[in-house]
């Protein structure tokens, strides 16, 4: 097929050098022309593991433009993977989805043969249905279910293992509004062998947000209990792998620490609660979620002020900016408060992360950043905050450390601490 992706983040550039790589012709729109620079140069805008490689090896195959999406013209069916942001009170910014749509209209509107538009952005229930398809309908002058189709295609990749989550999914969602729109993508989707489930259109917005809403709760769930834990001088990691092997718990996401952070996590556990005031349904749990992650990193600098009570002056390491390992991404990191707390109190700060410190620059561009991991070592104080392989290797002998992401081999420090065990 030839398919259009608008939004080259994230998501949207590894949806599209992935179907470039299942054999499919793609066009790739975003309004950031140095991102379509670099991608039409085969250059990954982020880094992601194999993205670069796809986009050379696919170089025929994907094309990247910022021009006025007159591309889609030629293309049968359209992702949009634009951004929806959280707004200040929590609510979702769906405004670059309302512009895209918009503007993917005045092109639709000139085509003679029927396309397929499917969102795969994250948006809240109700929004494909209500706010898409009448945009689709008042500026194309063309009936979506007949002349254009309409799908939700939640999108599930972890960054940092976003390929292959891609390519070898847990499962499909599509949600469709007519028939012609789920026999296409399920055509799409034929060389896929995970389950593929078909559902309503708000169904496959709810499922993306009750998964991430879980996921997000069961890594909140084990912090507390984490917390209790640590008082009681019981290995939070031990409980993990007790409860892991009850198949109904699963191990995945037990890993206690200074808590969840990242592009998605917080803005989805904030959107729900913000619709759930809405439409005036309780959102205990999920709030619940979220205030013990707001806590959650400062107990690492409660541990450090155990060892060192008076911050002001003294060197304290940072090693991981990014949210998690293997991504450039420091969106809602938990390396974020940290720092934010360690400057009230006068703190020196050294930091190194392997992929994220030019993203982090532009948040803290006063702290130093040092070449290499070791450089941060030479601190009076070491917090381990994203869990890179990179840190397992190091010496950690003589170093205070008070680890937020059990990177065991710190166990050898002088004097070692971790979060929650
Ligand atoms: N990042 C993830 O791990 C992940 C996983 C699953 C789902 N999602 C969801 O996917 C969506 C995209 O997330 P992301 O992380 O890829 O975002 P991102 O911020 O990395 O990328 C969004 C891109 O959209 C572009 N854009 C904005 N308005 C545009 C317009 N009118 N036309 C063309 N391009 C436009 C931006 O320039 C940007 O390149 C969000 O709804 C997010 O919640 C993200």
């Amino acid at each position: 097929m030839n398919i259009s992706i608008i939004g080259t983040g994230y998501v949207g550039l590894v949806t599209g050098a992935c179907f470039a790589e299942l054999g499919h012709t793609v066009i790739c729109v975003d309004i950031d022309p140095e991102k379509i620079q670099k991608i039409n140069n085969q250059i990954a805008p982020i880094y992601e593991r194999g993205l670069e490689q796809l986009l050379k090896i696919h170089k025929d195959k994907i094309s990247a433009t910022t021009d006025n999406y007159s591309a889609l013209i030629n293309t049968d069916v359209t992702f949009l993977c634009v951004g929806t942001p959280s707004r200040k009170d929590g609510s979702l910014e769906i405004s670059y989805l309302e512009e895209a749509t918009k503007e993917i209209s005045s092109i639709l509107k000139q085509k003679q043969t029927w396309h397929l538009v499917v969102v795969k952005s994250t948006v809240l229930p109700g929004t494909t249905q209500d706010i898409v398809l009448p945009l689709l309908e008042q500026h194309t002058r063309k009936k979506v279910g007949i002349d254009i189709g309409l799908a939700m295609n939640p999108e599930f990749l972890k960054e940092g293992v976003a390929i292959q989550d891609f390519l070898e999914p847990d499962r499909i969602v599509i949600g469709f509004y007519d028939e012609r729109s789920r026999t296409t993508l399920r055509e799409l989707y034929k060389d896929f062998s995970c389950p593929i489930l078909e559902t309503s259109l708000s169904a496959a917005e709810m499922i993306k947000y009750a998964s991430n809403t879980f996921l997000a709760t069961k890594i909140s769930f084990i912090n507390e209990i984490g917390n209790m834990c640590k008082k009681l001088g019981i290995d939070t990691y031990d409980v993990a792998e007790g409860m892991g092997l009850d198949k109904r718990i699963g191990r995945a996401f037990l890993n206690s620490g200074i808590g969840w952070g990242g592009s998605c996590f917080p803005k989805d556990v904030d959107a729900l609660i913000a619709w759930a005031k809405e439409i005036k349904q309780p959102s205990r749990i999920i709030e619940q979620t979220k205030a013990v992650n707001i806590d959650q990193p400062h107990k690492l600098i409660k541990i450090l002020q155990k060892h060192l009570p008076r911050l002001e002056g003294k060197t304290i390491g940072i090693l991981g900016l990014s949210f998690k390992p293997d991504t450039d991404d420091i969106r809602e990191s938990r390396a974020i408060p940290i720092i934010k707390e360690l400057l009230k109190s006068n703190a020196r700060i050294k930091a190194y992360d392997p992929k994220a410190m030019k993203n982090f620059k532009k948040l803290f561009p006063t702290i130093e950043y040092c070449h290499k991991a070791t450089d941060v070592l030479c601190s009076d104080a070491v917090l381990i905050t994203t869990k890179w392989k990179e840190f397992t290797t190091l010496n950690y002998e003589g170093k205070l450390v008070i680890d937020g992401r059990r990177i065991i081999q710190a166990k050898n420090a002088k004097i070692y601490e971790g979060v929650c065990w």
